[in-house]
């Protein structure tokens, strides 16, 4: 995503009124975690290099080995509490929350005159847009007049490249393949697209289970905003019940449930501290794997026979249909099969990888960056820790009234003189390796993940949390909601026997 420069101030006021629309703090009487020098510069990015300290050093040579061999990727280590779908789940609720496509890499910049392109709430905005009247691209013309249903468009060939001979479905695209969706991160991988796909099917699915129910006389656009409250209801119930908890911890998800945040504070409406937006919630870089089973091919049992990838290599050959996981592109075999992602039971589910500070070797040779920027992942997290102003992991936690890592948890960064003011984003990953085995976050970045996310959804007048907090939900079962249960109302899941 290319980053220009933000148009407003360059002084960082510290308020704590928020504008709707901009980004804020959490704290924001702390300091930057360093000053900005040429030395602190250069340590961030031999810290985030190319074969630096948090590069895994996958052995990429090949996509299936890597998955199979655990030798190829020792440092990727499998976290046995998180199956490996979990990360383009946290991926698609990032870009339902926040984006920032403008501010700079280059100069410090004031938060507050930075706008937020996405509303801060769990409200599918990525997915409906401005809803039928204003983005009637993303609306199927051809059911109740454009009004009620989001367009999906057929792979062409996907049938014969299948178990089961089953036709797949993509995002509808242009001519020219861009994604027509409500957030054009959502078609960046393969993954995150057809998840995005995954809830189009889900709204079309109580579209027409609503048009059954309530039979006819009842408008297209009363069906429509039923549909949508559902939905939104269903995925928010599944973030804070599933992905949260999962995140951080049943305990956490509980307590802020109960007793509301204690460190995210707002006037009017909430909006995205950039302690979470450039610190706490990139948590999930870390769990990116190298490379996946996008799907099974024609054979649930043949590995010959099906498609595994890269995340991403810049070096795949033909621009139509890459060897790799990237998005924006339709070919017969680019949809995925979510057996490998979620645990549907049959024992073909992937973990995650844990939370730590390595990260998969693709990441550092990110493609489609601006000419000039960075291309690795991690020296574009340390730099907008930086950018943003976002004070220490040490000092955040002392706010917080939580134990504080000791420096012998960080001694690798003694070198760096970053080992008693270290970057909020490096200290979420730390403490969540040192306190709880990587296996979810750890009290900082558990706690401002938590808060964040369910201050989002209590400040949002049309949640469920906010209208009928006891509310449990109507798809799944026995009153629960799982990420599997949403993609087999979104009938995108393929018998594989
Ligand atoms: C293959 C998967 C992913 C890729 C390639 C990716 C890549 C990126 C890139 C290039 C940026 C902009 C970096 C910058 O210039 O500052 C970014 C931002 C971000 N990412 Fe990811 N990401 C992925 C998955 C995730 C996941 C799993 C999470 C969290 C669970 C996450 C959370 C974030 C957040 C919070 C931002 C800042 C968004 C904003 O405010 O604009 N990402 N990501």
């Amino acid at each position: 995503m290319p980053h220009g420069h933000a148009q407003l101030g360059e002084t960082t006021p510290r308020s704590v009124f928020y504008d709707q629309g901009r980004f804020g703090r959490l704290f924001p009487t702390l300091p930057v975690f360093a000053e900005d020098t040429p030395s602190l510069r250069d340590a961030l990015a031999e810290l985030g290099a190319k074969n630096g300290p948090m590069d895994a050093r996958d052995d990429l040579s090949d996509p299936i080995t890597l998955i199979t061999d655990p030798a190829k990727s020792a440092n990727n280590p499998d976290n046995p509490a998180i199956t490996a779908g979990f990360t383009f789940l946290g991926q698609f609720i990032d870009h339902d929350m926040t984006f920032d496509p403008t501010s700079s890499l280059a100069r410090q910049q004031d938060p507050e005159s930075i706008r937020n392109f996405r509303i801060p709430a769990l409200d599918l905005d990525n997915v409906y847009g401005g809803g039928p009247g204003a983005s009637p691209h993303l609306y199927d013309s051809t059911v109740d007049g454009g009004r009620t249903t989001l367009l999906v468009e057929e792979i062409p060939g996907s049938a014969a490249v299948s178990v089961g001979n089953k036709t797949r479905f993509d995002v509808p695209r242009n001519s020219q393949n861009t994604a027509l969706i409500g957030d054009p991160r959502n078609d960046e991988n393969l993954i995150v697209s057809q998840f995005h796909r995954a809830l189009l099917g889900f709204h079309n699915k109580v579209v027409a289970d609503l048009g059954q129910e309530l039979g006819g006389g009842h408008a297209a656009g009363e069906i429509f905003s039923e549909a949508q409250r559902l939905v939104r209801w269903h995925y928010q119930w599944l973030v804070i019940h599933e992905f949260l908890v999962k995140t951080v911890g049943g305990e956490l998800v509980d307590e802020v449930l109960s007793t509301g945040p204690k460190h995210f504070k707002w006037r009017n409406d909430p909006f995205i501290p950039v302690e979470f937006s450039v610190a706490a919630y990139r948590f999930g870089h870390s769990q990116i794997r190298p490379s996946y089973r996008g799907n099974f091919g024609t054979s649930a049992s043949d590995p010959a026979k099906q498609f595994f990838a890269f995340i991403f290599d810049p070096t795949a050959a033909d621009p139509n249909d890459p060897a790799d996981l990237r998005g924006g592109r339709r070919a017969s075999r680019r949809f995925i099969d979510w057996q490998t992602f979620f645990d549907f039971g049959d024992g073909r589910v992937r973990r995650n990888k844990k939370i730590d500070t390595t990260l998969s070797t693709p990441l550092f040779n990110l493609m489609g960056q601006a000419a000039g920027e960075p291309v690795s992942l991690v020296t574009r997290n340390l730099l907008r820790n930086l950018m943003m102003e976002v004070p220490s992991g040490e000092r955040v936690a002392k706010a917080m009234k939580l134990p504080v890592l000791a420096p012998a948890d960080l001694d690798d960064l003694e070198h760096f003189h970053l080992n008693e003011r270290t970057p909020l984003w490096f200290y979420v990953l730390r403490e969540a390796q040192v306190t709880a085995g990587g296996e979810q976050l750890g009290p900082v970045g558990g706690r401002i993940v938590a808060e964040v996310i369910i201050g989002l959804i209590m400040g949002d007048r049309q949640s469920y949390l906010r209208q009928e907090p006891d509310w449990t939900p109507t798809y799944g079962s026995s009153g629960s909601f799982t990420t599997v249960d949403l993609l087999k109302a979104a009938d995108v899941v393929v018998a594989l026997s």
